[in-house]
């Protein structure tokens, strides 16, 4: 297969790199050469234009992994018409062109398409309520490539996810607990974080999987986080006890910590069906966390 992957600097554009870099048989002889990963600076997706030039000037490729993003949630708020032509419209334009070209497409949504009201685990199927910008525009993108592409896509709905790369919590964390003796961090809004590598390894583990390769499949969601479930508060005071930071965490709520965006309360999804199809296993974020960490202490 002839692989294009987007949003190469990104956290998991880059995690995805990273095996397969490391990893020069990625399943059934595939070699380094079927990757092909790509920035805004060859394909961006805020322009139809530069969409459609990329995709008419490249041979075909067999899989598009759509990990590129308008993913700042907050400025998203300021920047909605932005962040729904590379979140909504270039998705659409991309499933589109998956489509003509008899392409397969696995693109990256979130656990913020639901409105965090529930004390239940979300399954694929419960009703969306996006509360901010950022999330309706994901929400849009996911139906769009649903109404374009009703077969041979998936999207994979994610959370909290982090890495040794970009911006992200615990990096962010790190930092302060260097630069301050307290930090305050929300501790009623629930869910599970996703370590970057751990959802890379997922993806290539399903491209290898005999039901993604050989059968042709109704379009289909999946949920993909870490196991486990934990407010911010209790992630923040997990990084410092591994890092060895002695800075003190105290909770507070999100009324206390007021955002351009609004936040989702719970988002805990249920991953049953990622686990059953492809037999993707799926560690603890304590473990996943620490491995991070580990990583990140070397660098
Ligand atoms: N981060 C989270 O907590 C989280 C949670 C749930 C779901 N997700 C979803 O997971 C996926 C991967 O997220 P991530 O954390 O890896 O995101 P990320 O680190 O922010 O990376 C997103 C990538 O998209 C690229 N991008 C932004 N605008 C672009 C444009 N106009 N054209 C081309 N590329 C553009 C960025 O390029 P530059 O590097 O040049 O800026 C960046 O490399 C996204 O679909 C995101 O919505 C993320």
């Amino acid at each position: 297969m002839r692989i294009l992957v987007t949003g190469k600097n990104g956290q998991l554009g880059r995690s995805i790199q990273n095996i397969v870099n490391t990893d020069t048989k990625i399943g059934n002889n595939q070699s380094l050469n079927d990757f092909i990963f790509v920035g805004r600076e060859d394909l961006d997706l805020s322009s139809k234009s530069s969409i459609s030039y990329y995709f008419s000037n490249n041979d075909k490729f067999d899989l598009i992994i759509n990990c590129a993003a308008y993913t700042q949630v907050d400025r998203a708020e300021q920047e909605a018409e932005l962040a729904n032509q590379i979140n909504h419209l270039a998705v659409k334009q991309l499933a589109s062109i998956a489509s003509n070209k008899q392409s397969r497409l696995i693109h990256i949504s979130t656990d913020y398409v639901f409105d965090g009201e529930s004390n239940k685990l979300y399954l694929e199927t419960d009703t969306p309520n996006p509360i901010n910008v950022y999330s309706r525009t994901k929400l849009a993108g996911e139906k769009a490539l649903q109404t374009v592409m009703p077969m041979n896509a998936l999207i994979i709905r994610t959370s909290w996810v982090y890495s040794e790369y970009h911006n992200n919590f615990v990096k962010t964390m790190l930092r302060l607990g260097k630069e301050r003796d307290e930090v305050s961090v929300v501790s009623d809004q629930i869910g599970s974080p996703t370590y970057a590598a751990d959802l890379a390894d997922a993806i290539l583990e399903i491209i290898k999987h005999k039901k993604f390769r050989d059968v042709a499949q109704t379009t289909q969601i999946y949920n993909y986080s870490n196991e486990g479930k934990i407010s911010w508060y209790e992630f923040a005071k997990e990084i410092f006890k591994l890092a060895e930071i002695d800075c003190k965490v105290s909770p507070i709520t999100t009324q206390q910590y007021p955002t351009p965006a609004k936040r989702p309360r719970n988002t805990l999804m249920k991953k049953d069906k990622i686990v059953k199809v492809f037999n993707i296993k799926i560690s603890h974020w304590k473990s996943s966390l620490n491995t991070c960490m580990t990583i990140l202490k070397k660098q």
